[in-house]
């Protein structure tokens, strides 16, 4: 676990604790509460008695037919006796539950930089070596660096769209150059989509799950976290290829047992009401994403913004020398402003801060991000 390194949310979150009064551009969390029909549906869950017993190890059935319909109706993925689902205990369990099933300690698993810092922990964490593929200037993946990348013992590429921490919404090219590629090579394509629901102007998601011929090598992944509100429930599910079901279930069977049984119910309640809870949301969020694009573009000597179509995230370049670290710390401690230093994504050659502006609302973007422009403005440009 020396290796690994040391996630820094809880860090940044205690300097916001340590700084009362700290607007927080850190965490990657909306500002809205899960629908009331997940709430409801927890008195269904509270009926039978069986349900504070162990259930099955891949979820309740309803949950699962739930899920079912959804990939169908929203993701293009109609799942033949080829696939698979696995509900788990949120989004990173599925990831960790993919890495395990699929390597073996020492293999290689690319990931893109920036990459989600808790993916890189957890193929280190498999004792797997995380072989990291930089992006272009936009974030965008380049499917020939992948593809020089793949060595004898590559197992697995990820890719992340909408991105975190970029924001970046990976096209169809992309996403079928990287899957055509997993296929030729017998490797898989672990694809993450906790942010299918977050795209703006126009922009489309794209699961590559429904690309013809990929299911034997495409994992998919999802969450109930970022869309409904539902982070602190802990659901997430996996699309895997039948041939890993059986690695998974062991792998689930061993860390869980089974994902927590009234967190599922919560989910069918939350499902039940569909993309549409989210969309409601999302103008709001397009709205505080324009108003956190406008005020850095008052700085463009101090900073640039790749302009990212999704998720709710930005990865802004400062044009200093400072760690970015330490940078965060100025921020919180003289601005009392909380953001992510782009080191823990990965980034290493310069100055990159994450912002966050989902948990953001109309009322409160303004004096966030202002804070945030002000800060970068006294301790970089001053
Ligand atoms: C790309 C990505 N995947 C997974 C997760 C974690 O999701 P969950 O809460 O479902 O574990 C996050 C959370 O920030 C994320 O950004």
């Amino acid at each position: 676990m020396r290796l690994v390194q040391t996630p820094v949310i809880p860090v940044v979150g205690r300097l916001i604790r340590d700084n009362p009064g700290t607007i927080s551009l850190g965490q990657g969390v909306v500002h809205y509460p899960p629908p009331q029909q997940a709430m409801d549906a927890i008195a269904l869950f509270a009926s039978d008695p069986e349900n504070h017993k162990y259930r099955l190890v891949d979820g309740i059935p309803p949950l699962l037919e739930r899920i079912r319909e959804k990939l169908a109706a929203d993701n293009g993925l109609e799942l033949t006796a080829e696939q698979r689902v696995v509900v788990t205990a949120g989004g990173n369990m599925a990831f960790t539950n993919a890495v395990l099933a699929v390597t073996d300690p020492g293999d290689d698993v690319i990931l893109l930089t920036p990459y989600y810092f808790n993916h890189e922990m957890a193929v280190a964490m498999a004792g797997c070596k995380p072989v990291v593929v930089a992006t272009d200037d936009a974030y965008q993946p380049v499917p020939i660096r992948i593809a020089a990348a793949v060595r004898p013992r590559t197992r697995a590429v990820v890719t992340v769209s909408p991105n975190n921490p970029t924001g970046a919404v990976y096209p169809e090219r992309s996403l079928r150059a990287v899957s055509d590629l997993c296929r030729e090579r017998g490797i898989y394509h672990i694809h993450d989509e906790a942010y299918e629901y977050f795209t703006y102007e126009g922009h489309r998601h794209v699961s590559p799950g429904s690309f013809a011929g990929s299911a034997p090598t495409t994992i998919s992944l999802f969450s109930l976290s970022k869309s409904y509100g539902f982070a602190g429930w802990r659901i997430g599910y996996m699309v895997v290829p039948a041939h890993l079901y059986g690695a998974v279930c062991k792998i689930q069977d061993t860390i869980l047992i089974c994902p927590p049984v009234v967190s599922q119910h919560a989910a069918v309640g939350a499902m039940s009401v569909g993309r549409s809870y989210c969309e409601r949301w999302l103008a709001g969020i397009a709205v505080v994403r324009n108003l956190v694009l406008d005020t850095l573009a008052e700085i463009p000597d101090l900073c640039t913004v790749p302009r990212t179509d999704g998720a709710f995230y930005f990865l802004v370049d400062v044009r200093t020398g400072m760690e970015p670290m330490t940078l965060v710390e100025r921020l919180v401690r003289e601005h009392r402003v909380a953001v992510i230093p782009g080191s823990t994504f990965g980034v290493t050659d310069r100055c990159t801060l994450r912002v966050s502006y989902g948990a953001l609302t109309r009322e409160t973007v303004a004096e966030g991000v202002g804070r945030l422009a002000n800060g970068i403005r006294a301790i970089v440009g001053g």
